[in-house]
């Protein structure tokens, strides 16, 4: 058997080895630096956000059955990787809608974004330009049309439309995206009415978020969130008035739980751009909403915020 031959360790192989890194004193960047996967964002995320936000953004309705069948779908998704092909130049842009995206994919509508961090939709908006991805702002978005506008002045941005009952000012919403040169209208079907959110419930989750001695308690370790709501602009939503109240209030309050097809078809004769229906469920349905004329469908069930046991969404074959 041959023998290990061992020997000193010299200078000139040694130095290569010593990688010493100046400090990053940005804490910020540093801990993102160390965040590799969505999960370690999340981490973090938990760490620093106050509990009810962080349970109002994670959350779904009552048991989160379909969130659970649809985080166990995206699990089992297999890949079949075509092989040797020339990838040394990948292009993974396409076109949507009419419009050119970078990836096929875009940003999602969120609703109370700033309370979630207060970078919200302008973080939001700045990535999606950066990506030259579509960014969604939602009717319950804390950044107004004309900041997100200005924030993707050359990207796409797409606004995402709750009819309520006061449709006047619903529509003057969808005037003022079509104004600040939103090329989309995404129309949100799945909420005739709030969600049942049980931990929105459990946590007493209101906006403006209440002072309770457990809030209190629970913003100790987590000063950075606090001082930033308490020193930036009051968490309104930009698109609409103040709200004071639980979020399940505030949804009743405002969403059209009469909505139909209908008013679908107006909603389409009123936007110059392209309509996009969020959030069908069924194959039944699919044909009665491409029958009215819309550009295109989103399926979703709403990340199972909506209707726990809704279907889950997810194409047959990749
Ligand atoms: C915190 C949070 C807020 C959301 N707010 C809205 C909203 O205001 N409007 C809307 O249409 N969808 C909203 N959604 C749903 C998302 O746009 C999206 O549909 C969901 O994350 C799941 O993706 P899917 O549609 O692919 O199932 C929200 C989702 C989350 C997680």
């Amino acid at each position: 058997m041959a023998k290990v031959r061992r020997q000193f360790p010299r200078p000139r192989d040694l130095a290569p080895l010593l990688k010493f890194k100046a400090p990053d004193f940005n804490a910020k960047r540093r801990r993102l630096a160390k965040a590799l996967t969505i999960y370690d964002l999340r981490a973090i995320a938990a760490r620093r956000t106050p509990r009810a936000a962080f349970d109002y953004t994670e959350g779904a309705a009552e048991a989160e059955i379909s969130l659970a069948r649809a985080r166990q779908a995206f699990e089992d998704i297999e890949f079949h990787p075509a092989i040797l092909r020339d990838v040394s130049t990948v292009d993974l842009s396409s076109t949507v809608l009419g419009g050119q995206t970078a990836l096929p994919f875009g940003i999602a509508p969120t609703g109370f974004t700033r309370m979630m961090h207060t970078e919200g939709e302008w973080a939001g908006a700045a990535a999606a330009r950066k990506a030259g991805i579509p960014f969604s702002l939602s009717t319950m978005g804390t950044t107004s049309i004309e900041d997100v506008a200005a924030t993707n002045p050359d990207g796409r941005n797409w606004f995402q439309l709750y009819m309520w009952k006061d449709r006047d000012r619903s529509m003057a919403l969808v005037e003022r995206a079509a104004a600040a040169g939103f090329d989309t209208l995404l129309v949100t079907v799945d909420v005739p009415v709030a969600g049942a959110r049980l931990r929105d419930k459990r946590n007493g989750m209101s906006i403006p978020p209440s002072l309770t001695p457990a809030t209190v308690i629970n913003a100790i370790p987590r000063p950075e969130w606090w001082i930033n709501f308490l020193t930036t602009e009051p968490l309104a939503f930009a698109s609409l008035d103040r709200w004071s109240g639980t979020v399940a209030e505030l949804l009743d309050s405002m969403f059209d739980p009469t909505v139909t097809f209908e008013d679908l078809k107006w909603i389409r004769s009123q936007w110059p751009g392209k309509v996009v229906v969020k959030g069908v469920q069924t194959v039944a349905d699919a044909k009665r909403v491409v029958a009215t004329g819309v550009d295109g469908l989103v399926l979703s069930n709403h990340g199972g915020r909506q209707l726990d046991r809704a279907p889950v969404m997810l194409c047959p074959t990749l």
